[in-house]
């Protein structure tokens, strides 16, 4: 029996694999590194969606609609957001958008750039930017939640992070997606689902807590004392170690590739990479065997920290490129697959039997 599902297979996809021993994130056939600031979020999401999810021929018009036609749907409930925090105003916006929409896909990816802005905007007391259907998913993205026209570089850079972290196989928020999906709830119900999995920090929650950790170390000479007390209080190090990750997270390299060679994004990365050297020692001296590394929410942090993204703002980020996986898996499960059903191990008490 496995608490926690370790090594339990649930499903069989053709969307991606992960390889934890040999740090290998492969999607559609390819290794990440080879769309990752190669392909666009439009063309990745195209070739992920291929033969699963219908997508029309232009992959750019068909989200930059999903855009617009969630933002109609969305922005009359700006003023319902007062007091959420952004990932909670994304997922009330989430869960106003129907299933039963005559392109469900294209309206979850599209819903989930503009519900991420218009979250991230509210909690700062901002109102809501429209989406320019003709502008790139990533640089819209950025658009609607900055409020200002990003650069190319910049662009660029959210565009990169959306690929990396666009599907990862079975993780718990992409399982929550299918269990939901195979009682055939809808694509839209299967999509708030994955994000309410994602938002817990020991998943997609955690890049936030990343940056006050750095904040919280300060200076590097300190990183090694503040780190071991940490572990010595039983706290998790935030963006390291993976249940499936016994090597260094794949994902980790191509993102810190990206805010290096973003203007201004070097600014932490020297402090940022001592303070991940100290955590990995201390992590090898303090877990010894665990085989603790980085994960991709460590420089997912510095890289959305860059782009001026609020820290609460990171989790609504990974989500809105995430829906497309989610999106993926739901309907390949719906497709493919059986209702999901596993079993508990009754260890409550028995009723006393009958003499
Ligand atoms: N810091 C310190 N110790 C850790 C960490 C960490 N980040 N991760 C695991 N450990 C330790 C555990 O305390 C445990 O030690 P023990 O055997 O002495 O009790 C041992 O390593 C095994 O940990 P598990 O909880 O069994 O590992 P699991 O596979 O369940 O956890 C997880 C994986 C949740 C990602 C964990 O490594 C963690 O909490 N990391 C920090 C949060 C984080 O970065 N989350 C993002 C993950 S990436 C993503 O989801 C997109």
């Amino acid at each position: 029996m496995a608490i926690g599902l370790d090594d339990v297979v649930a499903a069989e996809t053709v969307l991606s694999h992960v390889d934890g021993e040999a740090g290998r994130l492969i999607i559609r056939g390819h290794d990440l590194e080879a769309l990752a600031g190669r392909v666009s979020f439009e063309d990745a999401v195209a070739m992920l969606w291929n033969g699963v999810v219908p997508l029309s021929e232009d992959p750019g018009a068909a989200l930059g609609q999903g855009r617009q036609r969630a933002f109609a749907l969305l922005s009359p409930l700006a003023s319902n957001l007062r007091g959420l925090t952004p990932v909670e105003g994304m997922r009330l916006l989430l869960a106003a958008l129907p299933d039963a929409d005559k392109e469900p896909a294209t309206l979850a990816v599209g819903g989930a750039a503009v519900a991420a802005a218009m979250a991230v905007r509210a909690a700062q007391g901002l109102s809501p930017v429209a989406p320019d259907p003709a502008a790139g998913h990533a640089a819209d993205l950025l658009r609607m939640l900055r409020g200002d026209v990003p650069d190319a570089g910049e662009a660029k850079a959210l565009d990169t992070y959306l690929v990396t972290i666009l599907d990862h196989g079975l993780n718990a928020s992409t399982f929550t997606a299918r269990v939901v999906a195979s009682t055939e709830a809808g694509l839209l119900s299967a999509v708030v689902a994955g994000l309410c999995a994602l938002k817990g920090p020991l998943h997609g929650g955690a890049p936030g807590p990343v940056l006050d950790m750095l904040d919280a170390i300060g200076s590097i000479d300190r990183a090694e004392e503040w780190l071991d007390a940490a572990i010595g209080r039983n706290e998790r190090l935030m963006g390291f170690g993976h249940r499936i990750y016994k090597v260094r997270d794949p994902r980790a390299d191509v993102l810190k590739g990206a805010v290096s060679r973003l203007k201004g994004g070097d600014n932490r990365i020297a402090f940022a990479e001592a303070v991940e050297a100290t955590a990995l020692k201390v992590l090898a001296r303090r877990k010894p065997g665990r085989r603790l590394d980085t994960n991709v929410e460590f420089y997912t942090a510095l890289l959305l920290e860059a782009l001026g993204i609020p820290r609460e703002g990171f989790t609504p980020l990974f989500g809105a490129g995430r829906t497309a996986g989610w999106v993926a898996h739901a309907m390949e499960q719906a497709r493919t697959g059986r209702i999901m059903r596993p079993q508990s191990r009754y260890v409550g008490p028995w009723p006393a039997e009958a003499a």
